[in-house]
């Protein structure tokens, strides 16, 4: 994805290949910061709300000063200002802790296209394989220190979990802790249906990212005769499910056509759960 805009706070729009951080921002040397990723469309941020919510709630459970919401808005209004509505965007925010020894947190926005890789996987879906993350499923939130559930800059597991799928020849990822329970995948949450219920994985009780967009598909469950439920799928339990989605806001609801080498049936409940969330239908069928 060719990043073609960028906008910081105090700054507004600056020539994309200007510097916007400082060598020693902890952003940088840390990956001390938080961002938030938005699905642009009609040349407007989608579900911006919670968004915004999510930040405000890692900046708490970080201590990371955040300018107030409305500054935060007039930012992505800036980078945003002009772009075509036609032209689905991948809109980033992104807040850093700032220069060592003190100074104030980075702010700036970044806007691209979304790529053509997330677009193919709402129409042909994606293969996943299970990974082992380490960690027992309920651990990090009775940590108590541990800020869980944040959508923190430093992506390092995330990327070696991509990595890890390229290598193994697979789409994408689903974590499953020691005690045998899939979580989440590096950049999205699992949505499945079992019966009458559309389930996702409890953020609260695991510690996985609160997605905006399996709770938003949650929300409206209802429209498509079904209720919503959170629960710890095993693995086997998930292979039961009749349809499996990875969610996330720029690639929206993508579906599970295989795991761990499993071909799945194709669900006719995907371009339903597509526009639940308004997304640009994908043509119908794989390619
Ligand atoms: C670890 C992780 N889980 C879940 C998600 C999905 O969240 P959202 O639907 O808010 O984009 C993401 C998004 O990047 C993520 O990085």
């Amino acid at each position: 994805m060719g990043t073609t805009r960028v906008a910081v706070l105090g700054r507004g729009l600056v020539p994309a290949g200007e510097p916007v951080l400082r060598g020693d921002d902890r952003g940088v040397l840390h990956g001390d910061g938080l961002f938030e990723t938005l699905h642009l469309r009609d040349g407007r941020p989608w579900l911006l709300e919670p968004h915004l919510a999510r930040l405000r709630s890692g900046a708490a459970a970080i201590d990371l000063p955040l300018p107030p919401d409305a500054a935060l808005v007039e930012l992505l209004d800036e980078v945003r200002v002009g772009w075509p509505a036609q032209t689905e965007g991948a809109l980033r925010l992104v807040c850093t802790r700032g220069p060592e020894g003190g100074g104030p947190p980075t702010v700036y926005a970044t806007l691209g296209e979304v790529p053509d890789s997330a677009r193919a996987a709402r129409r042909d879906g994606v293969t996943v394989a299970t990974l082992p993350l380490g960690v027992a499923a309920r651990s990090r939130p009775e940590l108590g220190w541990l800020p869980s559930g944040v959508k923190s800059t430093s992506y390092a597991l995330s990327t070696a979990a991509r990595r890890w799928a390229q290598r193994t020849g697979v789409d994408d990822v689903l974590w499953v802790s020691t005690d045998g329970y899939v979580l989440e995948g590096p950049t999205a949450n699992v949505v499945w249906r079992s019966g009458g219920e559309l389930c996702t994985v409890p953020a609260a009780e695991t510690g996985v990212l609160p997605g905006v967009t399996a709770h938003h598909l949650l929300s409206r469950a209802a429209e498509l005769g079904l209720t919503p439920a959170e629960h710890l799928p095993t693995v086997a339990g998930l292979h039961e499910a009749e349809a499996i989605w990875l969610t996330s806001s720029l690639r929206g609801p993508v579906e599970v056509t295989s795991l761990d080498g499993t071909p799945r049936p194709g669900s006719p409940l995907t371009p339903h759960l597509q526009a639940l969330l308004n997304f640009p239908r994908p043509p119908l069928g794989r390619s």
